[in-house]
């Protein structure tokens, strides 16, 4: 199983939006895909179930890891799409997940999750790459980075490269996917600028070639818990996480 963690040392950056989408795609594309939500504020779009915000999930899991598996994971209407809420266990972020015995929960549940023929498994992360994100990162297969195209964002680039760098470090197993450009607006120079300065600052291989547009749809479908394929007028946001998974594709298969 590939294991994808969305994250960024910052917040509103579009990693929810990204992590929803792209597992979507894989979804779509006939990958048995699984999206579990680590943000213990809980973003990810439970209106794919019907359900509410009661759920168990993640967190539940760290605090107590004989928590059972079959209760986390709750289907969609699409056969190959599931997904693990992020609980309501706040006792784990307040005092518990000494490191050593977090990054353990971990790798247990994505083992559990690959045991049930799980092939693509995204986690949407909280903002910041300390505590659970930062074993998270330690048990994944690769990380994507999505990144506001607006000058102040880019600033924080080179910082979270080094920070990366040394997740390497921990996880030499860690295929840095690279920097998802997000919110992009092709009519405004400051946002071309940023593009522009990233790519003079970035290897090529580190920076996402599809960008993500700023559009409406976006919006209106997380108010909804939704991927934007599945809203009216999605299919053209929907063809740029497909070109996005296409990137992963390729990314993942250069890493083998
Ligand atoms: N491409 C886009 N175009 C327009 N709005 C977007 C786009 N991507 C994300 N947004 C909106 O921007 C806000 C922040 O996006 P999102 O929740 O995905 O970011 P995040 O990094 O997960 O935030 P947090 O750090 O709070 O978890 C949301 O309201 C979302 O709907
Ligand atoms: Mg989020």
């Amino acid at each position: 199983m590939i294991t994808i963690a969305v994250s960024s040392q910052k917040g509103g950056v579009g990693k929810t939006t990204a992590s929803i989408n792209l597992a979507h795609s894989f979804a779509r594309s006939g990958r048995k895909t699984l999206l579990v939500d680590a943000d213990p504020q809980g973003s990810v779009g439970l209106s794919l179930t019907r359900q509410s915000r009661v759920l168990p999930g993640f967190f539940d899991l760290m605090a107590d890891p004989v928590f059972p598996l079959e209760r986390l994971i709750v289907p969609t209407r699409l056969e190959t799409f599931s997904l693990v809420a992020c609980g309501q266990s706040s006792d784990y972020e307040l005092g518990g997940g000494s490191a050593g015995v977090t990054l353990h929960r971990v790798r247990e549940f994505l083992r559990s999750v690959a045991a049930r023929g799980f092939e693509i498994c995204i986690i949407d992360t909280a903002a910041g790459l300390f505590g659970a994100t930062a074993d998270i990162l330690t048990a994944s297969s690769a990380v994507m980075i999505p990144q506001q195209a607006e000058p102040l964002g880019i600033r924080s680039v080179p910082k979270l490269m080094s920070v990366l760098t040394r997740m390497k470090v921990v996880n030499p197993e860690l295929n840095i996917l690279g920097l998802l450009l997000t919110m992009m607006q092709p009519g405004l120079a400051e946002s071309r600028e940023a593009a522009q300065a990233l790519k003079d600052m970035l290897p090529s291989e580190l920076l996402f070639q599809t960008m993500v547009p700023r559009d409406d749809l976006f919006i209106r479908a997380s108010a909804r818990g939704l991927p934007v394929g599945a809203m009216e007028n999605g299919a053209g946001a929907m063809a740029v996480f497909d070109r996005i998974r296409m990137e992963v594709e390729g990314k993942l298969a250069k890493d083998n």
